[in-house]
């Protein structure tokens, strides 16, 4: 063959070849007979706020909607997060919390107010204590109501709290029953106060320390009960509010009697933590949310990987007041916050909000032990959202997406991986490269998580099973073209979960290809 001629061949053959992506091997050990802790589904917690277009559009259209709606709340919103199995939501915010009044929001007279936190934008108050107990009884899940600590009194919460639970026969159920809901409704959980060292007042953490001790007092259901009080915990790593709060306010005065209150239960059952993943760790200049480079992607991933770091040290703090883990940690804001947007925090979600997802969910399961409550920030339409609607459309993100392939970690039995990762490096910074968790629900079936941090090289992983006979693997894998990827209204299927590629069983290994920056969750019977 002609010299010229055999290198224009392999020229064409070079181009025709795909360039195959660099693999690494990694080896992992499941050990099925040592279990750990459950895994408390209110882990897959969410939170909403009256903010941008999170309640009005995402949630509330109105009785009159031309948007297919029960009784004001769009039910395409509503069938889908049935779908992800969501336990528990807290409601109302968030800094609107503690300036939110629950009296605007009742009855047949709603003045609206101004939203003083949010661009001051008008607050019609058409969704308030009954649309949110309805929202929630059709996604069936639980009520987190945070109660206002900046500019409301513990009369107010204590009177909000005998409006929801009271009988009929009593003057605040019957006026309640007046507006429409008879049957008391149970509140399970509530939030004393948000971010009261910031927007909710401004507080030093010995102030608050104070305050919540006060309204701990009176917040009660109108039976008596106490409900499972949150107090407000640490911004990201102020570890001194977090031992100021554990110290003064997570336990009765030994002076309190006995008979009135049950000393061995904590007056505070639940400490908060806030924490944010922003690309470039400042809040003048967060990060894009999209067309960003490969150092923001593993900025972001080294960011999200920190929550591990943050819990281990607020753990080791609440240990020396409460041996026993009586006090939960509630993480009840959380998630990516970029730059811009067309305002109301309103931000694209991308297969890199994928992956945060799933390495922060996996580091909630490995501190199951404390971490009894997460609620990502925000369920629609704000910030890392489940779900985005333009009017009458909406469209589900890379971040439901995980949320769904996860649910079946919902209240099952955490089970140890062991692995040493590999690292993935990008200029200066260097993470983890994969990620991996596993559990046992109560059927039996085991579910193996794993994320692949790394944008360029796949993972073949060999994962041996101990303690366990496994017949068949099945599994779905979350990836895209670009790191960027994401659903549009015009293209809403960019990134959803296919089956997963070469998943197999041989012998006592379970082996698997992981692609470049992705999410996998194999079933395993
Ligand atoms: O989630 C948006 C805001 O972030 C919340 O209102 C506030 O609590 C936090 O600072």
């Amino acid at each position: 063959m002609l010299p010229v001629l055999k290198s224009v061949l392999t020229a064409a053959l070079l181009l025709a070849t795909p360039v195959m992506a660099e693999t690494v091997k990694v080896e992992a050990t499941l050990k099925a007979d040592k279990a750990g802790p459950v895994i408390n589904r209110n882990i897959y917690g969410q939170f909403v706020e009256h903010l941008g277009r999170g309640v009005y559009e995402g949630i509330w259209v109105g009785k009159d909607s031309p948007i297919p709606n029960t009784r004001g709340i769009r039910n395409d919103v509503v069938a889908a997060l049935k779908h992800i199995k969501v336990p528990v939501v807290r409601w109302p915010g968030g800094c609107f919390a503690d300036d939110y009044h629950w009296r605007d929001g009742v009855g047949p007279e709603r003045k609206p107010t101004i939203n003083s936190n949010w661009n001051r934008q008008i607050e019609p108050n058409s969704f308030g204590t009954h649309e949110f107990m309805d929202f929630l009884s059709q996604i069936d899940a639980q009520p987190f109501v945070s109660v206002n600590v900046g500019s409301g009194s513990v009369k107010d919460a204590q009177s909000w709290m005998q409006y929801m639970t009271a009988e009929p026969t009593t003057p605040p159920g019957a006026e309640r029953a007046r507006n429409g809901q008879q049957t008391p409704w149970s509140v399970p959980y509530v939030g004393i106060g948000n971010e009261t060292w910031g927007c909710g007042g401004q507080m030093r953490a010995d102030d608050y320390a104070y305050e919540f001790r006060k309204y701990a007092a009176y917040v009660k259901s109108s039976s008596g009960k106490r409900p499972f009080l949150i107090a407000v915990g640490p911004d990201t790593d102020d570890y001194a509010w977090t031992e100021t709060l554990m110290k003064e306010a997570a336990w009765w005065r030994p002076a309190a009697t006995p008979m009135m209150y049950n000393i061995d239960r904590p007056i505070m059952d639940g400490l908060s933590l806030h924490f944010y993943t922003l690309p470039s760790n400042t809040w003048q200049n967060k990060g894009v949310a999209t067309q960003f480079g490969e150092d923001q992607w593993i900025s972001t991933m080294k960011r999200a990987l920190f929550m591990d770091e943050l819990i281990t040290k607020n753990s080791a703090i609440m240990d020396k007041y409460d041996p026993q883990k009586k006090v939960a940690l509630i993480v009840d804001e959380w998630g990516t916050w970029y730059d811009g947007g067309p305002g109301g925090l309103y931000q694209e979600n991308t297969l890199r909000d994928a992956l945060v997802a799933a390495v922060t969910l996996n580091i909630f399961h490995d501190h199951a032990e404390r971490v009894k409550m997460a609620n990502i920030a925000q369920m629609i339409n704000v910030l890392q959202a489940m779900i985005l609607t333009d009017k009458d459309k909406m469209i589900l993100t890379p971040t439901y997406h995980v949320f769904e392939m996860y649910k079946v970690h919902q209240d099952a039995t955490r089970i140890p991986v062991n692995y040493t990762a590999p690292v993935y490096r990008y200029g200066e910074a260097e993470v983890p490269m994969i990620s991996v968790s596993a559990s046992r629900d109560k059927a039996g079936k085991i579910h193996v998580s794993v994320a692949n941090l790394d944008p360029n090289r796949a993972i073949a992983l060999d994962l041996i099973l101990t303690g366990v006979k496994a017949k068949t693997v099945t599994g779905r894998t979350l990836t895209a073209p670009a790191t960027d990827s994401h659903n549009t209204f015009t293209a809403p299927n960019t990134v959803t979960p296919k089956p997963a590629t070469g998943v197999k069983l041989k012998g006592d290994t379970l082996t698997a290809n992981l692609p470049a920056k992705s999410v996998s969750v194999f079933e395993l019977q």
